[in-house]
């Protein structure tokens, strides 16, 4: 086993019992948990392997992963509306954002996005993340330190309808109510043919958005992104009755030179 795969203090874990219900926590040989399933000593998981079984003072199983991205996401302290990991995946596809790339977006909000930015630019990238709303930046700060992401961020308090700063831009992401006033500063940002991603929570924002593109900007689309859950059982497998039924409209596009 790599030396990377045991399990030290200060780690940040993720602790399953076997009906799925997961904690996210930092090891600490001081602390303990408590769960509906019992006590964890948290020092007692030092030195062990990812995956491995655990068990509460009650006798009860539980095993210790390494959380993934999307644990810190889901389990980040979250004051605004996010953006859900559906619709993520989608918008990092299409953005081609990857390791390396400088990566500007608004607003900050609760830093769901910036920590997906913030782990994928890694190691050499970097996120310049704008929102009006300094305690929104304090918490989103928060958020990414704990993922250990802080490092790759630059917080601005800032409105980027009043200017984004950097330029050479790979991409520019878009999340609050106004995005078509930041069409024109996300264009200057952004290097040829970069990409930029909007999201909107009503149609006539996605209307506005994508006429304020027409201009300077190519291969332009929108779309909405479905997920439904799929119960696998023997002979009787079927969707899941209840879903989320919309999230957001997601557009993107491709800066031109003329
Ligand atoms: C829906 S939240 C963003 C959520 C964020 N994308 C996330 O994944 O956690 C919208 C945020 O935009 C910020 N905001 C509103 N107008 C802004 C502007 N002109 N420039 C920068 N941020 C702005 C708000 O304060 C709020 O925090």
């Amino acid at each position: 086993m790599e030396s990377d795969d045991l399990i030290k203090a200060g780690d940040q874990v993720l602790l399953i019992d076997e009906k799925g219900k997961t904690w996210l926590v930092r090891v600490d040989v001081e602390r303990k948990i408590s769960t509906h399933r019992g006590e964890l000593k948290l020092g007692g998981l030092i030195g062990l392997g990812f995956g491995s079984p655990v068990e509460t003072h009650l006798g009860r199983k539980m095993w210790v992963l390494r959380p993934s991205i999307e644990d810190f996401i889901m389990k980040a302290r979250r004051p605004t509306q996010i953006i859900y990991p559906k619709d993520l995946g989608f918008l990092v596809v299409r953005s081609g954002v990857r390791s390396g790339c400088r990566v500007a977006e608004a607003g900050t909000g609760s830093g769901v996005l910036t920590s997906l930015l913030a782990w994928i630019v890694q190691p050499e990238g970097h996120i310049y993340s704008y929102d009006v709303r300094e305690e929104f930046i304090k918490v989103a700060q928060r958020n990414l330190e704990k993922a250990g992401l802080a490092g790759l961020v630059t917080f601005k308090v800032k409105s980027v309808v009043d200017g984004i700063d950097e330029t050479g831009l790979d991409a520019v992401f878009l999340d609050f109510d106004a995005p078509w006033m930041a069409v024109e500063n996300a264009y200057e940002a952004l290097r040829g043919g970069g990409i930029i991603s909007i999201i909107t929570p009503t149609y006539n924002q996605a209307e506005r958005t994508v006429s304020a593109l027409a201009d300077s900007f190519i291969d332009v689309e929108t779309v909405e992104v479905f997920l439904r859950r799929i119960l696998v059982r023997p002979g009787k497998t079927r969707p899941a009755a209840r879903m989320i039924g919309y999230t957001a409209l997601l557009t993107t596009a491709r800066k031109i030179l003329g």
